[in-house]
């Protein structure tokens, strides 16, 4: 029988399970973590003390998220043998895979903080990994342009570090642009949680074998990187430059979009969950226009997806079909005026996802009916057959 089939630990055939993470309404159109709607938090919170919630289930008193700083201070570094990874790969390897990869190889190097039942060891993986993404990440970037590694500074903030070990270079003085931190701290808040999202789903998945945080979070910067989840940034951005390179007819890219015959989608558009707006991609449109009008940036791409937003909205293909921009649909421009280079816009979104992956790791871990993930299936295929041998095929 097809009937839902509910588990002990709340898992139903259909891959749904029970959390207190983040809160979806995909008819509403609405987004909250740990019950604070995200426009709320975006206009209001700093990155890591939106981490912080959705890790520890609370907004952090001063104080605590005072202490918390400090403590990711301690882990911004990477191991100096980490170093030699970088030597390894490709000058042109995608940064995702080098992600994954290092991610992965953390767990080599704090062999005695791998228990996912011991919360001290837990929460030690939980400050590296927060702390140490951004740096993996960085020298992901200057590995690729033959710049040398640019080194933390735990003088500054979680945005302004990335960004001052992302474009500094020894020879000159880097200067700090507030528009741009401010910019980058609200796309990291709306990319921190999205609830059973594929990555989350994952990193959920490997999880539940008891595998330790490091190859948990390895695995969903894998799933993530995948074109119809957190790769559509880059190819929307990809997208939007084809249709400028092609005179800017948004309508030929509509219609392609609705040809069943052709496998080309409007990347950024559409969600398997919401079937209205997605709450980010109208935060990040407001976030998009304000920085390029602040900073007098022309960028006709994103003149372009106001257009396509138009034409393909008022389309009867989309309308029937509740599709509607995703928070992938404009972020790319704001990354674009900030000056990171389209190859790490996925990465961009792995940085801001991490904090959800954790939160849904510990969540997961905390339950007192955890068990292995184990979805079951319809079988199809053939009924029992006579075995036939070799010399009779
Ligand atoms: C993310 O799950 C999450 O929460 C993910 C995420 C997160 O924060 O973790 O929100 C991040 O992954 C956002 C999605 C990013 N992906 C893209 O922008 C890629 C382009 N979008 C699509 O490929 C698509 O919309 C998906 C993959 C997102 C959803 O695909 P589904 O499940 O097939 O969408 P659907 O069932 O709603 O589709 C209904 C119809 C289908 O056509 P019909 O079979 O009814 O004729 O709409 C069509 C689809 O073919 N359709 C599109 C389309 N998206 C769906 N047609 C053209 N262009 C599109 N973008």
């Amino acid at each position: 029988s097809t009937g839902l089939i509910t588990l002990d630990d709340g898992y139903v055939n259909t891959g749904s399970t029970k959390s207190s993470v983040t809160f979806l309404d995909g008819e509403k159109g609405i987004l909250r973590y740990r019950g604070y709607p995200v426009e709320k938090l975006a206009e209001s919170c700093d990155f890591i003390e939106v981490a912080y919630l959705l890790i520890y289930g609370e907004l952090p008193s001063e104080d605590q998220l005072a202490r918390f700083r400090l403590k990711l201070r301690r882990h911004t570094m990477l191991h100096e043998d980490m170093r030699l990874f970088y030597d390894g790969f490709p000058r042109d390897a995608h940064p995702m895979a080098i992600l994954s990869s290092v991610v992965g190889a953390l767990s080599t190097f704090y062999q005695d903080s791998l228990d996912p039942h011991d919360k001290a060891q837990v929460d030690e993986s939980v400050l590296r990994l927060l702390a140490k993404l951004p740096t993996i990440a960085a020298f992901a970037y200057k590995k690729s342009i033959g710049q040398p590694f640019v080194y933390p500074r735990n003088d500054l903030t979680y945005c302004e570090n990335f960004l001052q070990m992302m474009f500094s270079v020894p020879t000159e003085p880097y200067e700090i642009d507030p528009d741009f931190v401010e910019a980058l701290n609200l796309l990291l808040i709306v990319h921190a949680d999205h609830e059973q999202n594929c990555s989350t789903s994952t990193v959920r998945m490997v999880g539940s074998s008891n595998a330790n945080l490091f190859a948990s979070i390895s695995a969903g910067i894998s799933a993530l990187w995948g074109p119809l989840h957190g790769g559509a940034n880059e190819a929307c951005v990809a997208m939007l430059e084809q249709i400028r390179k092609d005179g800017g007819n948004v309508k030929k890219y509509v219609d392609m979009a609705k040809d069943k015959s052709s496998s080309f989608r409007l990347m950024g558009f559409g969600h398997r969950v919401y079937k209205n707006f997605d709450p980010r991609a109208t935060i990040i449109r407001a976030s998009c226009e304000k920085l390029l009008k602040k900073r007098s940036i022309d960028d006709p791409i994103f003149d372009i997806a106001q257009q396509l937003q138009e034409v393909a909205l008022n389309d009867e293909y989309f309308i029937e079909r509740k599709l509607y921009p995703n928070v992938d649909f404009y972020s790319g421009v704001i990354y674009r005026a900030i000056g990171i280079p389209v190859q790490m816009f996925t990465v961009l979104f792995a940085i801001g996802r991490l904090p959800g992956w954790l939160a849904h790791w510990r969540e997961m871990h905390e339950s007192p009916t955890k068990k292995i993930c184990r979805p079951r299936q319809i079988y199809v295929g053939s009924t029992e057959r006579e075995f036939v041998p070799l010399e009779k095929r």
